[in-house]
């Protein structure tokens, strides 16, 4: 392993040093209520308190902190990324410490509560129209004109190091840890994460999770090639719509075991059971491994991988917008 892959494992070591002043050592929890249903032993990793509400930190702050230190003499003079979510937020909370002007592209439908958290953090919100090509040319436009320097959220290697940093805890957190299970977007976290256990541990399963809706993850290990989703992917895991990229697709390709996909219903009732059984405040995105840990296919799972890490990646849930949906159902269990 190693020399094709856009990072290696001493970019993630490298990437602990750097942050680990200023992020969270985020709690491992336990539920007994879902070990029965699951028939496993379920750890989470509480990525849900991490800063600004999501593991994203990690890779935004190294992203940053590499960039001071390759220029040395001076800070960027910006920092720039199109991201409503929390990478937008992330990144906007590491230049504020660094004392560097972000400016974050939103499309103009995004909810306001999205585009309020980012200016709290203290960046500036460019609005573009809410297709691609418009967000990639108001992107482009805003790095020339402020002389910034593009953070990508998941194909940025200094971004997919710093995700990767998540895994270092959890091999100390719970030793005897056999699978951790990922929710997988553009797959910055995933292939952090499967470079550092691969490394550390190879025994250790690496399992990707994403809705059916937005399965270019799934399809493209199925196929063996990079096969990004066709067409905006419609589902309530607003976090990982984005498609694996070709940075972060060798890694996965090689080193994730396997992924598995969850249904709309499926992510919806696993994130409510969290919420009332856990009182854990997760976002439905961090729902989905929870939601593949439960589902039939994962049944397929040789009963040996016992002892499971799922991430709960984020706690960014829009409650008036929870309410306005009422999209969820009474759990049982
Ligand atoms: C809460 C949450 N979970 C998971 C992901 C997926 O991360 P990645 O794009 O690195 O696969 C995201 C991405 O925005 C996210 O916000």
């Amino acid at each position: 392993m190693c020399a094709q892959y856009c990072i290696s494992f001493a970019d993630v070591e490298k990437a602990r040093l750097n942050i680990q002043d200023f992020v969270h050592l985020t709690p491992v929890l336990t539920s007994s209520i879902l070990n029965q249903v699951t028939g496993r032993n379920l750890f989470f990793k509480c990525e849900l308190f991490q800063k600004t509400g999501s593991f994203k930190i990690r890779g935004a702050l190294n992203a940053i902190r590499g960039l001071i230190s390759a220029t040395s003499e001076e800070k960027p003079k910006a920092v720039v990324t199109h991201s409503s979510g929390n990478h937008g937020q992330a990144l906007a909370y590491a230049a504020k410490l660094e004392g560097i002007p972000a400016y974050i592209v939103v499309p103009r439908t995004a909810p306001d509560c999205k585009k309020m958290a980012i200016q709290a953090y203290g960046a500036s919100i460019v609005c573009s129209e809410p297709t691609d090509e418009s967000r990639e040319n108001v992107t482009k436009r805003i790095v020339e004109e402020m002389e910034g320097i593009m953070v990508h959220p998941n194909q940025e290697p200094t971004v997919i190091a710093g995700q990767g940093t998540i895994a270092l805890e959890v091999l100390n957190q719970v030793p005897l840890v056999d699978a951790l299970v990922v929710p997988v977007g553009g797959g910055g976290m995933a292939a952090g994460i499967a470079i550092a256990i691969k490394t550390l541990r190879p025994s250790v399963k690496v399992y990707a999770a994403e809705p059916v809706n937005a399965d270019d993850c799934y399809q493209s290990k199925l196929k063996g090639e990079l096969i990004p989703n066709t067409h905006p992917p419609e589902t309530i895991a607003d976090g990982v719509k984005s498609s694996i990229g070709l940075n972060t697709w060798p890694i996965i390709r090689d080193l994730v075991d396997e992924v598995f996909t969850v249904t709309e219903d499926e992510i919806k009732y696993a994130t409510q059971l969290v919420w009332e059984r856990m009182k854990l405040l997760i976002e439905p995105t961090a729902g989905v491994g929870v939601a593949a840990v439960m589902s039939q296919h994962f049944q397929t799972v040789s009963p040996e991988v016992k002892n499971i890490c799922i991430v709960l990646s984020g706690g960014n849930v829009d409650l008036t917008w929870v309410k306005a949906a009422a999209p969820f159902q009474s759990v049982s269990v």
